[in-house]
């Protein structure tokens, strides 16, 4: 049997779905989509359904009774005319959304999804839900590819960082696994190797990161703030290509 194999790709732009066929994918949009679609699970939603665009989800809405269905995501950050909820994980408290099939489209993270439609598993990754997401990859058999959203088409270092803490954690769990020797994957392993595993640490990756300042200048702290902590979440999100629908692994 074919030993296992990971690699990170830094920017889900360049990359054509059929490298993706048949293989495992987390896709990473630490900041913000995957981390509120890990909260909005969480914290007890039914479904997410990740829209490439807001037409998308205008189309969808239209499957659901008014009590069934919330929308959620952003454009430049903030929420969309008409949406119920923004793309923040401090919004998706169980108040708001359990039991609610959520329909979410953001500038980046919904599109990076959407690239990974050939692969056999597509998991969603967030620091919130790091080991769920480390136990649950180790066990699949098949590449992995760690995809990462990054910001308007350019790289952001925090999805690198947590490529990079996955690659590590995986190698871990599996000595034998083979790490990519590409440059995506050793500029990832590099930012990992270089950050101390601790939240204060990443926080202030984030902000310096791409998508941190976008956050920053709208007065976001909290969200990077929350988005650098480890492990709220012992759940691993799974989309399902076929449905469109995100739910939380069995
Ligand atoms: C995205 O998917 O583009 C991001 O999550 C943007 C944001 O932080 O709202």
């Amino acid at each position: 049997m074919q030993s296992a194999s990971v690699d990170v790709k830094l920017l889900y732009q360049t990359v054509e779905p059929e490298e993706l066929r048949e293989s495992v994918c987390v896709v990473i949009d630490i900041l913000r989509a995957t981390t509120s679609i890990v909260h909005a699970l969480g914290h007890g939603a039914k479904i997410v359904c990740p829209c490439e665009t807001i037409d998308q989800t205008d189309l969808k809405l239209k499957n659901y009774s008014h009590e069934q269905v919330l929308r959620g995501g952003e454009r430049k950050g903030v929420t969309i005319d008409g949406f119920d909820l923004d793309n923040s994980p401090w919004s998706y408290t169980t108040k708001q959304i359990a039991q609610k099939v959520i329909l979410f489209t953001t500038t980046n993270g919904t599109q990076a999804i959407a690239k990974c439609l050939l692969a056999n598993h597509v998991f969603i990754g967030a620091f919130a839900n790091f080991s769920a997401i480390a136990n649950c990859v180790a066990q699949v058999e098949g590449p992995i590819h760690l995809v990462c959203a990054g910001t308007d088409g350019k790289l952001s270092l925090e999805d690198i960082l947590f490529a990079g803490v996955l690659v590590n954690e995986l190698k871990m769990k599996n000595p034998d696994l083979n790490i990519a020797q590409d440059d995506e994957t050793t500029i990832a392993l590099a930012l990992a190797d270089s950050v101390e595993p601790i939240e204060t640490d990443r926080l202030e990756i984030f902000k310096i990161s791409r998508g941190g300042q976008n956050l920053l200048e709208l007065g976001m702290l909290r969200d990077l703030e929350r988005a650098a902590m480890l492990d709220l979440y012992d759940i691993v999100p799974v989309w399902n290509p076929r449905t469109g629908e995100i739910s939380v692994k069995s």
